[in-house]
């Protein structure tokens, strides 16, 4: 059986979620492995609309595991608070798993991302303030708390006293804000581990047991490619590996097992806080992308920055990820232009693989090829046949471009609104 990953073939937003419930549907496991609750899906089935943040879009299906892999930082009360919510409607927890290596995001963790972000003034990064960088940055140096020690309490008392202590000393000394209360933290975290106990696991053990057997398994990236603390717009990523190689480490599954990594890209370009942004546009049809794609960031409501598709950006994806195929999201916005662009170059840069993270100062200027538009509206529509001609030879176009064939087209916000092209 068919191991799949999926990852965001650009900034994030992408349209993962729904990409991956669609596929979820033939799958027996669907497994995150990277990013905490700084991720945002959004989900719509039939009347219901669910925004994940933690939990894999496997949980809308009643029969399907939900695994979040030990890649992934766990913010406990924010984990909790999700499960309450989804049970309040309807859905069932008996198939969901979170790893006990995974590492947790800690009181500490967000006031630090919160005071990095201030005192940066202008070259904040423009982070989530889910203290998702603070908690990888504690797990690199080794002194980050895993989801395992909560339950052994003497265990996980000790490290939260060692690692409190110096917390509160750079608070104090360096922020010099308040520190924060051991007594408090431990008390709110021990809480949660009730709750929790049932759904911690070792999961790396569970995916090789599923493998076995022949399961199904997906494995649902967060973020993206471009927001990879290796291959993104370093240092304006997050900080851990949404690409592909990330599923290896984030889950404790080796690579190879993966039999078809599928990007996700819009049919436009998005991204939400700071960094570079070569194709961005600053004008009316900028204007027109935010709000006809509903381009507000599901996690933090902010609105994110458009602007035209960038293949060599696309390009680059899918050699990072080594991408088999790829889903292209939210054509249907794109209807009713007259003129679409999309970047094949930048300037000075003749070959069109030149796209580099490294090299990208601001000051890039990308070159377009224009493409004529399409009147009808698309939504919803589930066959290629039936799609003007030019909006077929754009899916064309990318396809040409980046040598990857594009299987599933989505053409609205619902579950049902996609092109199935194989
Ligand atoms: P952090 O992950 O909160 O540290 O944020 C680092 C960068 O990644 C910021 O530019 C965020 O806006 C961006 N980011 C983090 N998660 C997502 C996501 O799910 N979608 C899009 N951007 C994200």
């Amino acid at each position: 059986m068919p191991v799949k990953v999926v990852i965001g073939a650009q900034w994030g937003d992408e349209g993962k979620g729904k990409v991956t419930d669609k596929l979820a549907e033939t799958a027996d496991y669907v497994v995150r492995y990277s990013g905490g609750n700084n991720a945002g899906h959004t989900v719509i089935v039939g009347d219901e609309k669910y925004e994940l943040h933690l939990i894999p879009s496997g949980v809308l299906y009643p029969d399907k595991v939900s695994i979040i892999g030990n890649g992934v930082v766990i913010d406990p009360i924010a984990l909790i608070t999700e499960i309450e919510g989804l049970k309040k409607r309807g859905l069932s927890f008996d198939k969901f798993y979170i790893s006990n290596q995974a590492h947790l995001v800690m009181p500490y963790h967000k006031t630090f991302d919160n005071l990095e972000e201030k005192r940066k003034g202008s070259n904040k990064i423009g982070t989530t303030k889910k203290g998702i960088g603070p908690a990888y940055t504690d797990k690199v140096a080794r002194r980050g708390i895993r989801v395992g020690d909560l339950l052994y309490q003497d265990v996980f008392e000790k490290k939260l006293k060692e690692v409190l202590d110096f917390k509160n000393l750079i608070l104090k000394k360096v922020y010099e804000v308040k520190e924060l209360s051991y007594k408090i933290i431990l008390k709110e975290y021990l809480e949660t581990v009730k709750l929790l106990k049932p759904y911690i696991a070792d999961t790396s053990e569970i995916l090789e047991r599923a493998y076995k057997d022949n399961k199904n398994i997906f494995f649902e990236g967060a973020q993206g490619t471009l927001l990879d603390v290796d291959y993104g717009t370093y240092p304006y990523v997050t900080s851990s590996n949404p690409s592909s190689g990330g599923v290896c480490t984030g889950a404790g599954f080796g690579p190879t097992k993966i039999d078809d990594i599928i990007g996700v890209a819009k049919a436009y370009l998005t991204r939400v806080g700071e960094g570079p942004f070569p194709t961005e546009l600053f004008n009316d049809m900028g204007n027109y992308l935010l709000e006809k794609g509903h381009e507000y960031g599901v996690t933090t409501g902010r609105p994110r920055r458009c602007g035209w598709l960038d293949l060599t950006l696309l390009k680059y994806a899918a050699r990072i990820n080594g991408m088999t195929e790829l889903v292209l999201t939210k054509l249907d916005i794109l209807s009713g232009l007259k003129e679409i662009k999309v970047c094949t170059k930048y300037k000075d840069k003749n070959k069109d693989d030149s796209f580099k993270t490294t090299s990208l100062n601001g000051k890039e200027i990308p070159i377009y090829e224009s493409l004529p538009g399409w009147e009808m509206d698309i939504t919803g529509l589930n066959d290629f046949n039936h799609l003007p001609k030019n909006a077929c030879n754009f899916v064309k176009k990318i396809e040409d471009y980046i040598k990857i064939p594009i299987t599933v087209i989505g053409t609205g916000p619902k579950r049902e609104d996609a092109i199935i092209r194989k």
